[in-house]
């Protein structure tokens, strides 16, 4: 196969070489183009856009396949770690048991949040979005400790990782706590990553939260699913930032901000507000169907296409199947469940959505999951978050680590004025 490429400028011809991933993906590399040429590239939402080299994720969007480090994310689905998932993530290989031992205890170690953290709880109102709160404070880790701002050594790269890793979930049942006036609930060092999480988040000084394994399961599993996913638009805000040598506090807060996005980790609110509407009357599917079609409507199908897959999200095919099995545990089964398989199959059935290829994506059916849990709304955008850290702190410590990696700096085509002339208006104000 071709390892270059010719590009024909006028009579100029230019080669450009040919980069091939582990599983043949292949990239023009065009490193040298604008010095050899005098031109860049314009690709104004990097649909098509590489910007490294990466061995942490693959994702074929046309077959629907999604590995972390290689191994299908199918085969996390039956033996549920999330912690051990974080860790193949961050450092490359499976934990042995010892490994894994001690990076559980180091999360176990740095659980609690620095009091000073804890009081500057006390004067953010009570109704902020959660995601400002959690992003807040992720930076905030920066003052707190301030020994891992440079991260020039395994070991304490591992313990910040886990301080990320272990804190994000306190800060997050903190600031759920505090918006329904609860008393705090301690971490307990007893407990496991994801009942822990739902203990600090459900338990009262009264009655302790019992968690069941189908519970724990489920949570663990939206938590792996969400883990990483290559070069998505919160990853590259956290390369982004990284690549400026900014430290893995600041750089995963920026994270945080991009998830925010409803067109990125926001839309799992986004779905189920949809759904909420469908079931309180105020929307019917079809019409729902009918304004996400409709160009003159901002309306969007949330939690349907994605820039990848265009195939399958096989995460959502992972949750879908989930959601079934959990919520037919329950006692009353969700009325939304019905609403949005009935929504699902109106949009497949529809030639809109199939020449589009817009198919469910990972936020269509986690909403439904982390709600049988008793995980309000405003939180599940913060639940995807402490999901995606283990993925954000692989993909920062790949660039940290890459000897040849540069400051992330695009270049644009500049299309304002062209030379203009200043001059004075003759309006000064107050002598200045
Ligand atoms: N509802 C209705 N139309 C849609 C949808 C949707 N959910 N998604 C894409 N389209 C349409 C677009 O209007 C466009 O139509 P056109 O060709 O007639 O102009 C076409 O499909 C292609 O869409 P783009 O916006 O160009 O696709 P892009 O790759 O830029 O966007 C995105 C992907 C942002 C995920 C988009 O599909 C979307 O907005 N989905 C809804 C929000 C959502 O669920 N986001 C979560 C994504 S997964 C994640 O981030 C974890």
């Amino acid at each position: 196969m071709a390892q270059k490429v010719t590009l024909l400028i006028g009579d100029r011809r230019v080669e450009l070489p040919i980069v091939t991933g582990t599983e043949g993906e292949r990239a023009i590399d065009i490193t040298r183009l604008r010095e050899q040429t005098g031109l860049i590239t314009y690709d104004p939402s990097m649909g098509n856009t590489g910007t490294c080299k990466s061995g942490i994720t693959f994702i074929d969007g046309e077959r629907g396949i999604l590995r972390y480090r290689g191994i299908p994310i199918e085969q996390f689905t039956d033996r549920p770690n999330f912690v051990e998932v974080a860790w193949l993530l961050i450092f490359g290989r499976l934990p042995s048991r010892d490994e894994l031992t001690q990076f559980s205890g180091l999360l176990t170690e740095n659980e609690l949040l620095h009091e000073g953290l804890g009081h500057q709880f006390q004067h953010i109102p009570v109704n902020a979005p959660p995601m400002a709160i959690l992003s807040a404070t992720l930076s905030n880790l920066s003052c707190y400790h301030q020994e891992f701002l440079s991260l020039e050594d395994s070991e304490s790269f591992a313990e910040a990782a886990a301080r990320l890793i272990s804190k994000v979930r306190t800060i997050a049942a903190l600031s759920y706590r505090r918006s329904r006036g609860l008393p705090v609930i301690y971490p307990d060092p007893a407990m496991r990553y994801c009942a822990n999480f739902l203990h600090m988040m459900f338990s009262l000084p009264y009655k302790q939260y019992v968690v069941t394994p189908e519970i724990e399961n489920a949570l663990n599993l939206i938590f792996i699913l969400h883990a990483d996913h290559e070069q998505n638009c919160s990853t590259s805000t956290v390369r982004m930032v990284g690549s400026a040598r900014a430290n893995l506090f600041a750089s995963c807060a920026a994270g945080v901000c991009a998830l925010w996005g409803p067109l990125h980790g926001g839309a799992n609110v986004e779905v189920l507000q949809m759904l909420q509407r469908i079931h309180q009357g105020g929307l019917s599917p079809e019409e729902c169907i009918r304004q996400a079609k409709d160009k003159d409507n901002p309306f969007r199908l949330y939690g349907f296409g994605h820039r990848v897959y265009k195939n399958f999200d096989p995460r959502a095919a992972i949750l879908k199947e989930a959601c079934d099995r959990v919520l037919s545990t329950l006692d009353r089964p969700d009325p939304l469940l019905d609403i949005a398989r009935k929504l699902e199959e109106l949009a497949m059935a529809d030639p809109y959505f199939v020449d589009r290829k817009l198919y469910p994506n990972v936020d269509f059916y986690s909403g439904m999951l982390l709600r049988s849990m008793g995980i309000p709304t405003n939180m599940f955008t913060v639940c995807f978050a402490i999901g995606r850290l283990p993925g954000w702190i692989a993909q920062w410590k790949e660039q940290h680590d890459d000897p040849t990696s540069k400051i992330l700096r695009p270049r644009q085509v500049y299309v304002g004025p062209a030379l203009t002339e200043y001059r004075a208006d003759g309006s000064e104000v107050n002598g200045q």
